[in-house]
């Protein structure tokens, strides 16, 4: 990723504090510059080294600074794309709606313009207040303002209802939404596909691959955080969708190619990283089948070509592909562009162990129609997804 991208966590004191240690965790791994606020009741729950070891950072708290000329409450949010206050008590709410600036957090809130995400947190009756309904409620008039709303179930205090902090996974996933200043896929329509397929054989026994998905998630996250609407068909993987991505869940290629082939939406791409098996058993077994001492002969089909199929429809105006090859991997690659009509592929060796399938790492060569070629040095898958669309976003 090109873009620096500078955050600022804001953290009250709510007994949930110590999950903010997580988010601000999975910032730093994507990339994020994080600059910690923290209120001086947030102070006492958790102590401020942690918070800077973890961020990398110095931790902000104090309105006056003493060794002067620092107006930390103008300066901090220059330059920073939004604000995350998670958690977020009933008393910090509270303060925001009503234009307070009694401390270092709330005045940063006032004294900018930049987006903030409020992750509330607290006891069920707190949250439910009138009081605090109607802080939320005159905040979400504000288009500044998002919410990630808690949770119901089981409270830090023994209480069950609303107002545990969301998902951290979710409240990462929906700050970065904000935090791109350079939206390079804004109103764009995009379907991925990621994952292996599975081709039964009987009703328990399949062929497939060992595909984890992870590239395909990796490409439909950061394409959301861009400022796609994006569609993620996906085979079985291990994978908690992210955030603000609709999901179609499949099985076999058969409803791969249906959910990418029979909708009547135009896209304006379309991403193959499914890892699609080239055939399937001519006979499917309505039981298990028993072993009995002897060979059992069985005979394969072949499936569709989806992606060639997907570019005769024309619902997408550019198609990618993706080519794990063993050998001859850029004259295969180049082959398939011409052979399947598609805009570009990304080529990658599955020959190499650390790269690839399962692997949270990724390397590649970006070859398009027109003839050029982008190399991909190993990188994240994550940052692999920034890399492609930064090298395609221009011509969609
Ligand atoms: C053990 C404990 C847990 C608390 N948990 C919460 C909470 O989850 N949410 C909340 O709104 N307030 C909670 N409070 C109350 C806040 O800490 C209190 O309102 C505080 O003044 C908020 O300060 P701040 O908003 O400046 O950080 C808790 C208090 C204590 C003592």
């Amino acid at each position: 990723m090109t873009e620096k991208l500078d955050l600022i966590i804001g953290m009250t004191a709510s007994i949930s504090i110590y999950k903010t240690l997580e988010i601000i965790r999975l910032f730093k791994k994507s990339g994020v510059n994080v600059i910690p606020v923290m209120t001086q009741d947030a102070k006492r729950f958790i102590s401020p080294l942690l918070v800077s070891s973890l961020s990398e950072s110095d931790v902000y708290s104090d309105m006056f600074d003493e060794s002067g000329g620092k107006f930390y409450h103008i300066m901090l949010s220059r330059g920073a794309g939004a604000i995350l206050i998670a958690p977020a008590t009933a008393n910090t709410i509270a303060k925001i709606a009503n234009g307070f600036a009694d401390n270092l957090l709330t005045s940063i809130v006032l004294a900018s313009e930049i987006p903030v995400i409020i992750a509330p947190a607290m006891n069920v009756r707190m949250f439910e207040n009138r009081i605090t309904q109607q802080n939320i409620s005159r905040l979400k008039k504000l288009d500044r303002f998002k919410f990630v709303m808690p949770e119901s179930g089981e409270l830090a205090c023994g209480d069950i209802g609303t107002g545990r902090l969301a998902d951290i996974s979710d409240i990462f996933d929906y700050s970065m939404c904000f935090l791109h200043k350079y939206r390079i896929l804004q109103g764009k329509k995009i379907m991925v596909s990621a994952g292996p397929t599975r081709e039964f054989m009987d009703t328990v026994r399949f062929l497939s691959n060992p595909s984890s998905g992870k590239m395909g998630y990796e490409l439909a996250r950061v394409a959301h955080w861009l400022g796609a609407d994006v569609t993620l068909v996906s085979g079985p993987v291990n994978i908690k969708p992210p955030h603000g991505v609709r999901v179609i869940n499949v099985v076999s290629a058969s409803e791969m190619q249906k959910a990418i082939l029979n909708e009547n939406r135009k896209y304006d791409l379309l991403i193959m990283n499914a890892a699609i098996s080239d055939w399937r058993f001519k006979k499917v077994a309505d039981k298990k089948l028993k072993r009995d001492g002897k060979t059992i002969d069985v005979e394969l089909i072949e499936n569709n070509d989806i992606l060639k199929r997907a570019v005769q429809s024309r619902r997408f105006r550019f198609t990618l592909g993706f080519a794990a090859e063993s050998e001859n991997l850029l004259r295969n690659a180049k082959e398939k562009v011409t052979k399947k009509g598609i805009d570009g592929i990304i080529v990658n060796n599955i020959r190499r162990s650390d790269v690839g399938f399962a692997s949270d790492f990724n390397e590649g060569k970006i070859i398009l129609k027109d003839g050029s070629e982008i190399d991909i040095e190993r990188c994240s898958k994550r940052e692999m997804a920034y890399k492609i669309f930064e090298a395609i976003g221009e011509r969609l």
